[in-house]
């Protein structure tokens, strides 16, 4: 197959109606673009290793052989040139569910961990619902792009009760990727004030074709020994219902903590399925996920650019060399009506357009005047849906 016809299988439509899909339970004629899973079928070879589990039949307990350890490893050393020790890759039911119980093992009740707003939400969840305390080192929002407050962060870090940071490498929502002079800064400040750094991972193979994510451990060894990385095939291989994940973690001590967390949680056995997609994604998922990237890039791009011809004083999409999602600041649009914040817009979209976006306020304070877009969809859908925003834009203008 030519490259047309592999991108012509992302534009196929996919039904994905009667699968008790989070995302696609909306109401006849929505169309739903907001929690970060894919509408793409995930790589075949994923679907063949599952088919063929399938036909075994037998469905018991299944071991994390050696093999998945390795293809974890040799997958980090292929797309990002980083050497992993095997022995170094823990299996878990989730990066959420690691990052709970990281929480839970690196910090005592009450202490503080730092996030950086606008940030993945359910990261407080997973700080707040195990009684520590979120304190928030937000992002800078200057000329349309995201940077980092170090005088804030060490600010921050320097709080004796001040344990963990969570940092998201890339950035959910923004698709922000720091530098490696950014994720150098965070390991030294960190390392200066005895902080521990989880670094979440899970959306750097989504990256723009040409860009290679820079994971937080490989920057220097200094940020290797104070950190524990999350990652997962389910946000780049569209497969979060298989719930496998892990993290990699190179400090014997911390390393010990972490894996005694996750047994005593019961966050570290596979499914039956978990283990040998895994396997089948980073083993044999390569060109997929290349072909995949294109695609973002081509939806991230298509919609930028019409934001820009159309509504260019009301709607911009951040540029973002990360994620499938368009993170749009309404500013231009809310300054126009009076509005404080884009939560009323979202739900004008939702009820005069049928769009459902997500409100960027859930993401903090500071992500309040903007929408979140999932862009991991097919062509038809993605002109469908910039289409609902930009007559929603106006329509609400008039509103
Ligand atoms: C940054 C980030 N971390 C974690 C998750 C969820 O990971 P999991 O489903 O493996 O718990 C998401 C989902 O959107 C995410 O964006």
């Amino acid at each position: 197959m030519d490259i047309d016809e592999r991108i012509a299988q992302f534009d196929s439509p996919v039904d994905r109606t009667g699968i008790f899909s989070m995302k696609w339970d909306v109401a006849d004629g929505e169309l739903p673009m907001w929690v970060a899973d894919m509408d793409f079928r995930t790589a075949p070879a994923i679907s063949e290793a599952l088919t063929e589990r399938v036909g075994n039949g037998t469905f018991g307990y299944t071991d994390v052989p050696r093999e998945w350890n390795e293809a974890v490893a040799d997958w980090w050393l292929r797309r990002y040139g980083v050497t992993v020790d095997p022995e170094h890759v823990v299996f878990t039911t989730g990066v959420i569910p690691a990052i709970s119980s990281l929480v839970r093992s690196l910090t005592n009740v009450a202490e503080k961990v730092v996030l950086q707003p606008p940030v993945y939400n359910i990261f407080t969840n997973s700080i707040v619902n195990n009684g520590r305390r979120v304190l928030c080192n937000p992002l800078r929002y200057e000329h349309g792009a995201y940077s980092m407050d170090f005088d804030d962060l060490e600010h921050k870090l320097a709080d004796p009760l001040t344990r963990l940071m969570i940092l998201c490498n890339p950035q959910n929502p923004s698709g922000n990727v720091w530098s490696d002079g950014d994720l150098a800064r965070v390991g030294e400040l960190c390392a200066k004030h005895h902080v521990t750094v989880v670094s979440d991972e899970v959306h750097g193979d989504i990256v723009r074709p040409g860009v290679t994510h820079m994971p937080f451990a490989a920057v220097n060894e200094l940020n290797r020994s104070i950190c524990v990385t999350c990652s997962s095939p389910s946000k780049a291989f569209n497969v979060a219902g298989l719930q496998s994940a892990y993290f990699i973690c190179d400090d014997d001590g911390l390393r010990a903590r972490a894996v005694r967390g996750v047994n005593t949680d019961e966050v570290a056995e596979p499914n039956d399925f978990a283990v040998f997609s895994t396997i089948a994604a980073y083993t044999d998922g390569g060109a997929w996920l290349d072909d995949l990237c294109r695609v973002v890039q081509r939806n991230k791009d298509y919609v930028s650019a019409q934001l820009d011809e159309h509504a260019h004083d009301m709607l911009h999409m951040v540029a973002s060399d990360s994620t499938y999602l368009a993170w749009i600041d309404c500013s231009g649009l809310l300054d126009r009506v009076g509005d404080a914040n884009a939560e009323r817009f979202c739900g004008f979209l939702r009820s005069h357009t049928g769009l459902v976006l997500s409100y960027g306020g859930i993401y903090g304070e500071n992500g309040s005047r903007f929408v979140r877009m999932n862009l991991g969809t097919r062509a038809d859908l993605v002109i469908d849906g910039t289409a609902r925003l930009l007559a929603g834009a106006a329509a609400y203008l008039g509103n």
